[in-house]
């Protein structure tokens, strides 16, 4: 286990926002994780686990320990005619996990390419784009519950999964998830029918794709649409969409005109880029806090922004969209 006190969390973050930790320990194996249970000291004050920092705001330094779980590996578990299992440490990189799973000839995480952050830290808020989500395909989470002090498994249907949500997200630091595993397969059934996919392909001149070829068109796609964190700082999605029922609805559309809305997770979806534009906060910038230029979802750090100055806009973000349409969005990073 490794040990640093002071640590500069600004490489550590995709906002890349200034905050310090007061100690960091970079844990190499589930079984650091149970020797760091051991020394109650390290463990006394608040605990922040922490992936590739792609979904966190900093808006202080971080007074406790923060948890790197580096755990490395990627195992074939069990082949069973064209299904095969699969599994990964936490502290893998998405991407690259998933494009290994597509080099095993395997699909099922195709349309997920490209999102930043680590294995370990894509079930905690059930990762999705592009009409594919990790609970499609996730066969179980390991994890060590630094409460009770003892591993455990969560099968898909213990996960609690939905909307950017799931059961590890709802007691941040208790749950140190180690090692998740899919199940894959040799012929998957490749969902095409979500947002540009389709015509990404067909601009491709490609009618019948593999999965390798929709990972493709999904990640020329992101990297149009999308702000790139080693570019410019950023977090993806700073909300969630707002899911409304169907009366509400149906009286904001009938009040603003062109609102997009979409059937989708027992209510009605409306793109919050959309209620964010419509306030006119599109490319804003207040200092080095922002808006981004090519997508209001987005909020960007353009150099020197603090992580309090970003929480401020968001701030201001959700109390215009409210006043406007009534509708309160959350965020979906996780602000510390
Ligand atoms: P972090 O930001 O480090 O942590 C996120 C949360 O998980 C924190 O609460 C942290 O405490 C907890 N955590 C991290 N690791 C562990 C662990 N091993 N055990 C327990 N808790 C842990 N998300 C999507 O769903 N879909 C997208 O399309 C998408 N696009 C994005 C695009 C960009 C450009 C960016 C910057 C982000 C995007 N995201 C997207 C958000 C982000 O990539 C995901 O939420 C990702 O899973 C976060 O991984 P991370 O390792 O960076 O986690
Ligand atoms: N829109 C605007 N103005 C904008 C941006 C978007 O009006 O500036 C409207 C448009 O109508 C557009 C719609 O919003 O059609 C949807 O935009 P987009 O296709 O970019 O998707 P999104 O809803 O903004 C969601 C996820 C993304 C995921 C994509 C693709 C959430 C909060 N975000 O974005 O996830 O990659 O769909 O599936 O659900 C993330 O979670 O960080 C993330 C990037």
């Amino acid at each position: 286990m490794h040990i640093e006190h002071g640590t500069d969390l600004a490489p550590l973050n995709t906002f890349g926002v200034p905050a310090r930790a007061d100690t960091l320990v970079r844990l190499r194996s589930p079984g650091e994780a149970h020797d760091l249970l051991r020394r109650p000291a390290l463990m006394a004050g608040p605990l922040l686990i922490l992936g590739g920092g792609s979904n966190l705001l900093f808006t202080a330094d971080w007074p406790g320990l923060v948890l790197l779980p580096q755990i490395f590996d990627r195992e074939i578990l069990e082949t069973q005619g064209e299904v095969v299992t699969v599994a990964g440490g936490a502290g893998e990189n998405w991407d690259a996990f998933v494009r290994w799973t597509l080099g095993l000839g395997l699909g099922g995480l195709e349309n997920l390419a490209l999102i930043p952050g680590t294995l370990g830290a894509a079930p905690i808020q059930n990762i999705g784009a592009y009409g594919v989500e990790l609970r499609d395909h996730l066969l179980w989470v390991e994890a060590i519950d630094l409460r009770e002090q003892r591993s455990c498994r969560f099968y898909n249907a213990d996960c609690g999964f939905a909307y950017r949500d799931s059961v590890f997200k709802r007691e941040p630091g208790r749950l140190l998830i180690t090692r998740v595993a899919f199940r894959l397969s040799r012929r998957p059934e490749l969902e095409l029918d979500y947002g540009e996919v389709r015509d990404e392909l067909a601009a491709a001149g490609i009618a019948s794709p593999t999965a390798l070829q929709v990972a493709d068109a999904v990640s020329a796609i992101r990297r149009r649409k999308l702000p790139d964190p080693t570019q410019i700082g950023n977090a993806g999605s700073f909300f969630r969409n707002p899911v409304v029922p169907a009366a509400q609805a149906a009286r904001l559309s009938a009040e603003h005109a062109g609102m997009p809305q979409f059937a989708a997770y027992g209510g009605v979806k409306i793109p919050a880029g959309w209620l964010i534009e419509a306030c006119g906060w599109k490319g804003h910038r207040a200092g080095d806090a922002g808006v981004h230029i090519g997508h209001a979802l987005v909020l960007v750090n353009h150099g020197n922004a603090t992580g309090g100055q970003i929480a401020a806009l968001a701030r201001q973000i959700v109390a215009s969209v409210s006043e406007r349409f009534g509708v309160t969005l959350e965020p979906e990073v996780r602000i510390v």
